[in-house]
């Protein structure tokens, strides 16, 4: 993947990354010279092996890692979800508790935040699982709620980490098939990957691998 030409896009959410290169020990990179370019509405993938960095790419993304070298420009980019590998949430708490939360802490009353968190579960297919706690959720069910929170956030930019790395086949497919739907709500969509499922419904796709990390470009 490489730069594509700027244009304007009116507000919509955009990131640019131009020549970013990241290592951890001086002298050893875990990738350099990456010039790319995301935009909303559409859903990047990366993939590379494990360990390749892209867990660390995802952080450079996000702004939480600085990287070693080149720059990272957010245009209309104001707040960030990220979905972590492993679903994580209160045992004790429904799923709609989990996505009504985010309504609820923008002000909303719990009313409205309960029916706008009801048409997220539905859009993630977890309409019947509403009142279900979090513990007795799937593997499945749980990392489509933490997709269905994330949206309820109404971020521009949604990082996803290896979503289907503990599912299923079949539960996979699933969370691949809400990856698209998100991006058309208008976010930037990034998604850390090496299930080709996955990759094959990304728009693009930037692999990481060993020739990333040499001092070439
Ligand atoms: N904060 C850190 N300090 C030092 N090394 C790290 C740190 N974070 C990740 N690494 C190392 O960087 C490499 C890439 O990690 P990661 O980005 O998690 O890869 P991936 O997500 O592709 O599996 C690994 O060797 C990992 O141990
Ligand atoms: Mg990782």
């Amino acid at each position: 993947m490489t730069a594509r030409a700027q244009r304007p896009i009116g507000n919509l959410s955009r990131l640019a990354m131009c020549g970013v290169g990241h290592g951890f020990a001086p002298g050893h990179y875990l990738f350099r010279h990456l010039d790319i370019e995301f935009e909303a509405n559409s859903v990047t993938g990366i993939c590379g092996p494990s360990g390749s960095g892209k867990s660390t790419l995802l952080s450079i993304i996000a702004g939480w890692e600085k990287p070693t070298e080149g720059t990272v420009e957010r245009t209309g980019i104001h707040s960030v979800r990220w979905v972590f590998q492993n679903p994580t949430g209160v045992p004790q708490r429904t799923a709609l508790d989990h996505v009504a939360l985010p309504y609820l802490a923008s002000g909303l009353g719990r009313d409205h935040s309960e029916q706008l968190a009801l048409q997220r579960l539905t859009d993630f297919g977890l309409r019947a699982s509403a009142q279900k706690r979090f513990s007795l959720l799937s593997g499945g069910e749980a990392q489509r709620l933490m997709l269905a929170r994330a949206v309820a956030g109404e971020p521009d930019l949604i990082l996803v980490d290896e979503p289907t790395a503990q599912l299923d086949r079949a539960t996979a497919s699933t969370v691949n098939a809400v990856l698209e739907a998100l991006a058309q709500r208008g976010a930037v969509v990034i998604v850390a990957s090496h299930d080709q499922e996955t990759l094959a419904s990304c728009s693009s796709v930037l692999e990481l691998s060993t020739d990333r990390a040499s001092g070439d470009p």
